[in-house]
């Protein structure tokens, strides 16, 4: 075993032996929380003394080391032209992960997801519902680098980019997930069918609840069409999550 490796396993020892002894109802150590009786000093650990990157394992990384891998990877042809790598951000665990299909020119820019057009009109989305990005919200993509011309993702780049989302998502824990548009459906939900088929209903994605809506660059061009069933989207995504909505309708 390795330095590192005995280090977190000695941590791991002391603090379960730490809140076996103290006959407290709770324990707060480095900001976090913990019961005595469930604990799970995974998330400590990992404050406490970071694991050592391991930049071929997906499966075991958490978020530190899976955003490292995510910046150095060249899996498809879409590193050659990024600025930067869109990772994703906010909360964890989230109650609601959304995740769009891919950053633009402005994602690129500044390596953070939804900040262009469509990203503010998203924010005016999650404030209609009571929520707001890093307050119980994380964003993410399909794809984590800019394709050219702002093109769908293709097939390969989707595929090589999915485990990255995969882990992410198991990490990020969302009570809900929200897709917003074709390709972030089609994809997580293994599915040819378009939008207007997938929405109105509940999916689930490895067991997490899920709902399917239009994205908002889409909406922006077609807001007529678009916005009042978007609505009725949010308010399933507001239902689930036991959010009071008030009278609106
Ligand atoms: N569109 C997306 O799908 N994702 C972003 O991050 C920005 C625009």
């Amino acid at each position: 075993m390795g330095k590192d490796s005995m280090k977190r396993e000695e941590l791991r020892e002391s603090l379960g032996a730490y809140l076996d002894l103290i006959d407290e109802a709770e324990a707060v150590i480095a900001s976090t929380t913990y019961q005595p009786k469930e604990h799970d000093l995974s998330t400590i650990i990992d404050v406490l003394a970071p694991p050592p990157l391991d930049l071929d394992s997906i499966e075991g990384a958490n978020l530190r080391v899976l955003q490292a891998m995510v910046e150095s990877c060249t899996k498809c042809r879409l590193y050659e032209g990024r600025t930067m790598t869109v990772f994703g951000e906010g909360s964890v665990p989230a109650r609601v992960m959304v995740i769009g299909e891919g950053p633009g020119a402005e994602e690129d820019r500044s390596g953070r997801p939804f900040v262009g057009r469509a990203g503010e009109y998203l924010d005016t989305w999650l404030k209609s519902i009571h929520l707001e990005r890093g307050k119980g919200v994380y964003i993410a993509n399909i794809v984590k680098c800019r394709p050219p011309n702002n093109r769908d993702p293709q097939n390969d780049e989707r595929a090589a980019c999915m485990p990255y989302l995969k882990r992410q998502i198991q990490l990020v824990k969302p009570q809900l997930i929200l897709l917003l548009g074709r390709t972030a459906a089609q994809v997580l939900l293994e599915t040819d069918e378009g939008v207007g088929a997938l929405r109105g209903r509940y999916h689930r994605y490895e067991g997490i609840p899920t709902v399917v809506t239009y994205h908002p660059a889409a909406v922006l061009r077609n807001t007529d069409t678009l916005r009042r069933p978007v609505w009725e989207d949010l308010k399933r995504v507001a239902a689930f999550l036991g959010i009071d909505l008030g009278r609106r309708s």
